[in-house]
């Protein structure tokens, strides 16, 4: 296994376990909603934000994983909420995720709606366990972070425009780069703020992060646009063409597919610029952010 494989294995399985901590017991009166809560947090994913938090935090110098351990889960659990919603029938209307059956196809639309409510608010609540061990300024800005980057100025606000834009002709480039940074990027940017602020890092040096995560979020989603096209269902683990289906507007959908892949390009590279730069000035020799970042301009899943 070479020097990345073994990095990544290695986050991603404390990601995993970590995730695993901070899940609820599904028991009592509503116990199915809590199965379906677990059922969406535990069918796999890529565990791509929590490793980026945790990369960040290690960048900054973080030692007490009595305060990184509670935002890893939470930024997963925000993250597969958004993702438990946007499979809904009423919004991407998809049947496949993480390669098994969407919440709302097996738990119905319902029950999904409230696992996604539930794990939105778990989210805040397991974060706040970060408190109380010596540092509660930087878990209040890291609970700010996160929850601004989620909400109506982030991820929700991105959704917003997804939805209004679906089969309409007339879309800018404006518009799509406004779904782009707020559907996606601003939950990779709090991923990686996240960790650098409770870490104990500078403003200055936060500000950088948000910088790379908004380059690394949306050359994430086009991405994403291209594997909806060139993709397979058994690679990714959920539907593909849907997007096209759907009347989806996206970067794809408006310059193309070779267009689409020098924007990834692009945008990743003003990414790792920002990682090799703070790798350097903390002294660190491995870079493994930019790497990291480099290899998803080419990722499968
Ligand atoms: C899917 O995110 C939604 C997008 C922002 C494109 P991921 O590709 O990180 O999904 P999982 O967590 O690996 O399932
Ligand atoms: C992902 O949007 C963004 C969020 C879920 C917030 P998409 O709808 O493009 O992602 P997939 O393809 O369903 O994962
Ligand atoms: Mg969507
Ligand atoms: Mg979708």
């Amino acid at each position: 296994m070479n020097r990345f494989s073994e990095y990544y294995d290695r986050l991603r399985r404390y990601a995993e376990d970590t995730i695993k901590s901070f899940l609820p017991e599904s028991k009592g009166f509503q116990k199915t909603l809590i199965e379906a809560m677990n059922y969406s947090m535990l069918s796999g994913g890529k565990r791509l934000r929590p490793i980026l938090m945790y990369e960040s935090w290690h960048l900054f110098g973080g030692t007490d994983e009595r305060l990184i351990a509670p935002f890893i889960a939470a930024i997963e659990m925000i993250h597969t909420y958004s993702l438990v919603h946007d499979d809904l029938p009423a919004m991407d209307n998809d049947m496949y995720r993480r390669g098994r059956k969407t919440t709302h196809v097996i738990y119905g639309a319902g029950m999904a709606t409230l696992a996604g409510d539930g794990l939105l608010n778990l989210a805040f609540e397991t974060a706040l366990k970060a408190s109380g061990h010596g540092h509660d300024d930087r878990v209040i800005e890291a609970l700010r972070v996160l929850a601004h980057k989620a909400g109506i100025y982030g991820m929700a606000g991105g959704q917003c425009v997804d939805i209004e834009i679906e089969n309409t002709e007339d879309v800018t480039d404006e518009e799509i780069d406004f779904v782009n940074e707020h559907k996606t990027a601003c939950m990779i940017e709090s991923s990686l703020m996240v960790g650098g602020i409770l870490a104990g890092a500078d403003s200055g040096y936060i500000s950088r992060l948000e910088e790379a995560g908004s380059c690394l979020g949306k050359a994430f989603q086009i991405r994403d646009d291209i594997l909806n096209v060139t993709g397979t269902e058994k690679e990714l683990g959920k539907s593909i063409g849907s997007d096209s289906d759907e009347g989806k507007r996206n970067y794809v959908s408006l310059h193309g597919l070779e267009d689409a892949q020098k924007k990834v390009t692009e945008l990743t590279s003003h990414a790792v610029s920002v990682f090799d730069e703070l790798y350097r000035f903390r002294g660190i020799e491995y870079a493994f952010l930019s790497e990291l970042a480099e290899r998803m301009t080419r990722r499968r899943k």
